[in-house]
Order: structure tokens, then C-alpha cells, then sequence
């Protein structure tokens, strides 16, 4: 992963954990309204993929279990995972793409329900993506993949067939091809292809706006009849929708280039599923405070996209920051393209090893701009704000200066995910805190069942540890309490 050259490392925040008494009259553990939501307290789990669903898309036992765990927390709000809103096949990621999908996300919501005691309001985010290829072998990718043009043949000087002109391309050495091949041939050989939405002399690129709408409106009423209390849906990172939003995107047919125009589609779609779903179904989104890329959106752009989004009427907005495929290391030959091996990935999930700033919070200061611009065009739409966020003082500091309505946690959640409900039984010093080293992170990025460092290898040998595939780590937090009494309220 991407680290900041200063390299400093910090060390974990100093932390003091509030009374029983003093955390039920924080701001932290006070409600908050999500249009036709009313979470319990500001508390947040935001979505990870755990890798953890059927290679068909489906609600796997494993799922259950991993969200039963976090539930177990009782945090104000879980989201569940990028859910994709196609019917087509992308791995062992939950789909939300037919109505087949919807008995398995039924049995998630009753699980999650269950195991909070009904005190979690569930999410689920919902993502569109476009088709990224594995980095492929250099033979394979002459031989297959390069659609030879008259530039490939002039290089090639006196070959006589495509295989002549194919084989003479594969001889070269790598730095040669930097003069004949185009750079999104050099792409597609050095990282493996990617589609993306300025592709528009591809016709399902170009349709996007036509199809987009629907997919995402039928995905969002599938998951209000599995009986989710809303949807986020997902506009940021490296995907179709912040693509759109994205400052890159100069598609030139009144969906790119102004900031109207790469705010249209994120609106078109929000409008389609507020029809489908109706007003007593929360509906907000997940967008980038700043791409974090050369080239990319701004905060200034954030600020424009998040007053409209409330003006049409979104129950919240959730920021998160970077994430994109533009600035992303080169992967291993057969591996595809990651988002957050680049600075804008490392500005997404920071890790201690950091700059002047810092892990903690860093997403804090734009995220403050948003709302407080969104509140002076007068909506009171919540706002969320994620990233290095793991004790109660820096929670409660954040919504005390009214930087935002609730706090998410993803890798503190990991690291313990009833650290919030510690901390509302006045038990904070019993919190396994994050170390933020990004280990967790490491193992999405090679597609294996995410765990924590803290945790994984402890008990191993106790009854009823489920482990990972490779049998060397537990799935799960360890329970807590360890004994069988289980805290009241
Ligand atoms: C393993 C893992 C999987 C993630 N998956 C998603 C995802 O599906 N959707 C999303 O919007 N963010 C995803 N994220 C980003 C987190 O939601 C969060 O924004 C980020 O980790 C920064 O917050 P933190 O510092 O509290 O971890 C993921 C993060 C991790 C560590
Ligand atoms: S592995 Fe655990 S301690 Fe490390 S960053 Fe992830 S959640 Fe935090």
C-alpha cells in the first residue's frame, strides 16, 4: 500500500471512556432521524465487503455470522456491503441483481434484527461497477487481446500477417512498446483492461443514463421488500456512479464535463428509486468529500453535489474520500487492478505510518464544509463522516462541533464490534482498539475472508470457531462478555 513519504509513524490516540452516566447523555449515543429512519444513536458501521458471499452472489451462513457479529454491538446503523445491482456474475460479492437474491437478504435482515435486540437500523449499499480484467501474461495479451491497427503494422516494418506483427510487438522490450503502443493499450498490457465511463464508442457505456435509473431503483425495491430500513446508495470510490460525478469524466452527452452535467445521472438515478421505493424508505448516498487524484473533484465540488443531493430530497449523505483506480499500483500478472494501493486509496483507509495530519479523522475538515454548506442552503439532511475514527472523545468532538450527525467506524467496528457498546456501559477501557496497519485491507485486496490481526489467531482451538478457508484464523470476533452474562440494557 501507498504511504506518505514523511512516514511518521503515530501512535494510537490517547483515549478516556465516558461513564455509563456520561455516555447515555452524549450527543453520540442521542437519535437521529434518516428521513423515515430513526436511528437509536449517531453510531455507524459502514459498508466491507467480508468476501464472505456464495460465488453466485448469494447470503451465505458466513454472511449471517459476520453481520450477527456486528449487530451484536447494537451500533445506531450497520450497512451491509456493495451489494451489485446486476444480474451477472462478480464473484463471491452479495448481489441484489433479481428477485432470487431477495429470500437469502430476507433472512440477513431478520439475523440482524435478532441479534440487536431491534435496536440496529440496517442499510444496504448498492454499487454499480464496470468490467475491470486481470493484468494479463504479455504472450497472452499479443497474442488475444491487442487489436492490431495500421500503427501496429508500421512498427513492424516489413511483416507481411498480423501473427508476424503480433510476434514481432511480444519481442520487444517493455520500454519500446512506450512508442507504438497507445496508452490505453500500454494500460490494458501493464494493468489489465478497464472500462470506463467516457468508453461511449461502446454502446453499453454510452447507455449508461438510459439503464442506470432502473437497475438501481428495482435493486433498491428488492431490498425493501427483503424488509431493509433503506438503501445508501453507492456513489463513491472507483465505480460507475463517482465515476460520473467524478471532474475526469468529460463525457461531452450532457452527462460529463460541468458540474450539472456529472451530477445528473447520481439525481436521475436517486429520483428512479425514490419513485420505486417511496418516501417511507430511507434513500441517501455514499459520495467523496475529494477524489484525492490529479484531475479529480474537489471539495468545492463535493460542497455542489451534496447541497443537491439534499435539495432532491436524500435522507442522508455518507462521505468517504479517494478510493480510485487512476492512481493505483501495478498489479501482479493475474491480478486485476486495486483502488486503494495509490494516495487516493491511502486517503480512503489511512494507516498509522502517515504524514503531519495523521490517520485520525483526516476526512473531518471537508466533511464539516459539506454540511455546513448544506445547511445554509437550508436542509437539515444528516451528514456521516468516516475515516480513523476510534475513541468516544473524537466522536463526540466531531457532532459537538457539529462536523457531522453521526460517526462511522469500519476497521475500529473489525477490531471490536461492540466497541460502541462498551462504551454506552461505561466499559471503554475493554475495547480492543485499532491499530490501523491495514492488515484487514490487505486481505480484501487479494479477495480472502477479512478478519483482524487482533483477534484471528486468538482461541483457535475453542468449540465452535469457524476458520478461514486456509484454517489459520477465526472468522470472528471473540464474544463478548467472554462469560455468559451478558451486560443489561
Ligand atoms: C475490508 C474493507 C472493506 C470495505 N468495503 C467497503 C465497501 O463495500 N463499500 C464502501 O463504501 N467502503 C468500504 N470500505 C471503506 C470503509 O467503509 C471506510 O470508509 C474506510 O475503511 C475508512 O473508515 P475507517 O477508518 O473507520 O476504517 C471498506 C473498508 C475495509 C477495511
Ligand atoms: S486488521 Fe484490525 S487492527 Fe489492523 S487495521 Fe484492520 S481492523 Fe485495524
Amino acid at each position: 500500500m501507498w504511504k506518505p513519504p514523511e512516514r511518521i509513524k503515530h501512535p494510537q490516540l490517547e483515549a478516556r471512556w465516558p461513564t455509563a452516566a456520561e455516555a447515555s447523555s452524549s450527543r453520540l449515543f442521542s437519535p437521529l432521524r434518516l428521513g423515515p429512519v430513526e436511528l437509536e444513536q449517531r453510531t455507524w458501521v459502514p459498508a466491507m465487503v467480508p468476501w464472505r458471499a456464495s460465488d453466485d452472489g448469494f447470503v451465505t451462513a458466513e454472511i449471517l455470522d459476520w453481520y450477527t457479529r456486528f449487530a451484536r454491538g447494537r451500533p445506531g446503523a450497520l450497512v451491509v456491503e456493495a451489494t451489485g445491482i446486476r444480474d451477472i456474475p462478480s464473484g463471491p460479492l452479495l448481489r441484489i441483481g433479481h428477485d432470487r437474491f431477495v429470500p437469502g437478504l430476507r433472512d440477513l435482515v431478520r439475523t440482524v434484527a435478532d441479534a440487536s435486540g431491534g435496536h440496529t437500523r440496517l442499510l444496504i449499499q448498492i454499487i454499480d461497477f464496470l468490467a475491470v480484467r486481470r493484468r494479463p501474461r504479455p504472450e497472452t495479451f499479443f497474442d488475444r487481446y491487442l487489436e492490431i491497427t495500421d500503427r501496429h503494422r508500421r512498427s513492424a516494418g516489413d511483416a507481411t500477417s498480423d501473427r508476424q506483427v503480433r510476434e514481432f510487438l511480444e519481442a520487444l522490450p517493455d520500454h519500446a512498446l512506450d512508442e507504438i503502443l497507445e496508452p490505453r493499450e500500454l494500460e490494458s498490457l501493464r494493468f489489465g483492461s478497464r472500462e470506463r465511463v467516457t468508453d461511449t464508442h461502446l454502446e453499453p457505456i454510452r447507455e449508461l443514463p438510459r439503464v442506470l435509473p432502473d437497475l438501481f431503483a428495482q435493486a433498491a425495491r428488492r431490498s425493501q421488500r427483503a424488509g431493509f430500513d433503506g438503501v445508501e446508495l453507492h456513489f463513491a470510490h472507483a465505480y460507475t456512479m463517482a465515476s460520473f460525478l467524478s471532474a475526469r469524466n468529460s463525457r461531452s452527452d450532457g452527462y460529463g464535463e460541468s458540474l450539472e452535467g456529472r451530477v445528473r445521472l447520481p439525481l436521475e438515478v436517486f429520483r428512479a428509486v425514490r419513485e420505486r421505493v417511496g418516501e417511507s424508505f430511507a434513500v441517501g448516498c455514499r459520495y467523496l468529500s475529494d477524489d484525492c487524484i490529479d484531475g479529480g473533484s474537489s471539495v468545492e465540488d463535493a460542497i455542489y453535489f451534496g447541497v443537491e443531493f439534499a435539495r432532491a430530497g436524500m435522507d442522508f449523505l455518507s462521505l468517504s474520500r479517494g478510493g480510485k483506480f487512476e492512481d493505483a499500483k501495478q498489479p501482479k500478472i493475474g491480478w486485476a487492478v486495486y483502488p486503494y494501493t495509490g494516495r487516493s486509496g491511502y486517503e480512503c483507509m489511512p494507516t498509522a505510518i502517515s504524514d503531519e495530519t495523521g490517520p485520525f479523522g483526516r476526512n473531518v475538515p471537508h466533511v464539516a464544509r459539506i454540511r455546513s454548506a448544506v445547511r445554509r442552503a437550508g436542509f437539515s439532511t444528516p451528514v456521516i463522516v468516516a475515516g480513523g475514527i476510534s475513541t468516544f472523545d473524537q466522536a463526540e468532538g466531531i457532532l459537538e462541533r457539529g462536523e457531522a450527525d453521526a460517526v462511522a467506524a469500519a476497521r475500529q467496528s473489525l477490531a471490536d464490534p461492540d466497541w460502541f457498546r462498551k462504551i454506552s456501559l461505561g466499559r471503554g477501557q475493554e475495547i480492543r482498539r485499532c491499530i490501523y496497519t491495514n492488515y484487514c485491507e490487505g486481505l480484501d485486496q487479494k479477495h480472502k475472508q477479512v478478519t483482524c490481526q487482533l483477534w484471528d489467531r486468538e482461541g483457535l482451538e475453542e468449540p465452535g470457531v469457524k476458520r478461514s478457508a486456509d484454517g489459520k484464523r477465526r472468522l470472528l470476533a471473540p464474544d463478548w462478555p467472554p462469560v455468559s452474562s451478558e451486560p443489561t440494557s
